[in-house]
């Protein structure tokens, strides 16, 4: 059984296995998250929050997300990744569920999730959709031609 709860410097290692294992990631992208990670492990203020899923023989996924500061009451989910032999478990749900009742807590009006509109993301944007979110607004061709930026959005209060 997963269990959620707040990364530790001692994840590190695993999360970067699992980021290494996810083939839908650019080495950009992989590069990105370890920054953000290595900044909220490491960081006086972090500026990013890290939960992760871990089950009886280790982690199986992890997200990231924060306050957006300039808005009211907003979350912005910034990654979510799941090992690939431990996805469509709904492990990629509980890390959704889990910062959304954050959010709950914390009296957030909404919480925002942008993503890619390629086949890599259709994942994602399955288990977005499947967890309520919906896409308010598409930029084209954002990312290059043809691949759009989407931003996925609940309304929570
Ligand atoms: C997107 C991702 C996090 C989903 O994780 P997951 O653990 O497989 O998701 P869950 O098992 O919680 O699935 C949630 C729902 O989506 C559905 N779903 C997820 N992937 C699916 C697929 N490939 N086909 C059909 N349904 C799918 C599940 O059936 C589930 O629905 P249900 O709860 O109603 O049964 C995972 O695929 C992943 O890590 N992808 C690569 C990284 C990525 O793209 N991250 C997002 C951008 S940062």
């Amino acid at each position: 059984m997963n269990v959620i709860r707040h990364v530790a410097r001692d994840d590190i290692t695993g999360m970067r296995g699992i980021l290494e294992h996810t083939s839908e990631f650019s080495s950009r992208d992989v590069e990105c998250c370890l920054e953000c990670l290595h900044e909220c492990v490491g960081g006086v203020e972090p500026t990013y929050k890290f939960i992760c899923a871990v089950e009886d023989d280790g982690l199986t996924g992890f997200a990231c997300y924060d306050t957006d500061t300039l808005a009211d009451g907003v979350f912005e989910v910034y990654w979510v990744v799941v090992a690939p032999h431990k996805r469509k478990n709904g492990v990629g749900r509980m890390l959704l569920e889990s910062i959304e009742s954050e959010a709950k807590k914390e009296n957030a009006r909404m919480i925002a999730i942008e993503t890619e509109s390629g086949p890599n993301y259709e994942n994602a944007r399955r288990l977005y959709e499947k967890c309520g979110f919906v896409s308010e607004a598409v930029l084209k061709d954002f990312y290059h031609k043809g691949e759009d930026k989407l931003i996925y959005v609940k309304r929570i209060g």
